[in-house]
């Protein structure tokens, strides 16, 4: 991807109707594909594929304030970083099937994923929501609070491996039910050992972008794919968990603790 400049990427992105972007975030390389049609994100209206304009036809049941947020962060150049909705949708039905009441997002951007996780959990659940971007964040709190779920979200602005360490410091081992990790590529491992700690048996770790739009069949020296290719192999054979890698949005791995 690095021969592509942020402008050719974006005129190859409006080109295919959808929003793709490359650029630095803060210091690390915050890597969108120019197509995703390798994996199967959609952000609710695939152009051009027929048959996910079905799926989604035929599938999707969003809150209407979250089909605001989706299209308010389709208006941001870096909304490639959404979640597909129909993978929020199918992780908030596993929330709900494991009554999950504390969980914990690492990587927030506007909060799509936040505002459904806040959706599905009982009134006394908890988000944690860890990112370091209050700029991206801001953009989604205004629907969080017209959803009347604002109460169920605990901010952290500061890098989620903070947050993680002050939660077991806390005492919070073992006490949370489900984990979404969406943030910085080269931290998975760290986090997926972090969170192993914080959920209880039976909880649920959602690991996303574990395809890397198919550039995990071929990473060359890229640091970022190759710290996916690793950890995917890691989680395997990781015989803590039972696991299943899907092919929904951008590939996610759910890890389910035994
Ligand atoms: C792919 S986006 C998250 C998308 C989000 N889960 C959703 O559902 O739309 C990644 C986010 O991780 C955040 N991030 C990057 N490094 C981080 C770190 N060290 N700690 C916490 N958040 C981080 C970025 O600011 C960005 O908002």
């Amino acid at each position: 991807m690095s021969g592509f400049s942020k402008d050719a990427l974006l005129a190859a992105a409006a080109a295919l109707g959808v929003t793709f972007t490359a650029g630095l975030l803060l210091g690390r390389k915050c890597f969108m594909h120019e197509s995703s049609l390798k994996t199967f994100k959609s952000h609710g209206g695939a152009k051009g594929d027929p048959l996910m304009d079905y799926v989604l036809q035929n599938s999707l049941r969003e809150h209407p304030v979250l089909k605001k947020l989706r299209q308010r962060t389709l208006e941001d150049p870096m909304s490639a970083m959404m979640v597909a909705c129909e993978q929020a949708q199918l992780m908030a039905n596993l929330i709900k099937l494991i009554k999950a009441k504390n969980v914990i997002e690492i990587g927030v951007y506007t909060g799509y994923n936040t505002l459904t996780m806040a959706l599905a959990i009982p009134a006394d659940g908890k988000v944690i929501a860890c990112d370091i971007n209050l700029g991206f964040v801001k953009i989604g709190m205004p629907f969080w609070k017209e959803a009347g779920v604002e109460h169920k979200i605990d901010l952290q602005i500061q890098p989620a491996a903070d947050t993680l360490d002050e939660l077991l410091e806390a005492g919070k081992a073992k006490s949370f039910d489900f984990v979404f990790i969406d943030a910085d590529k080269q931290n998975y491992s760290l986090y997926y050992e972090k969170c192993l700690q914080l959920i209880r048996k039976g909880g649920i770790i959602a690991i996303d972008n574990v395809l890397w739009d198919g550039l995990v069949l071929n990473p060359g020296n890229d640091p970022e794919t190759l710290s996916i290719v690793k950890f995917n192999e890691k989680v395997y054979r990781d015989s803590r968990v039972n696991m299943s890698m899907i092919t929904v949005g951008d590939g996610v791995t759910l890890a389910f603790k035994l």
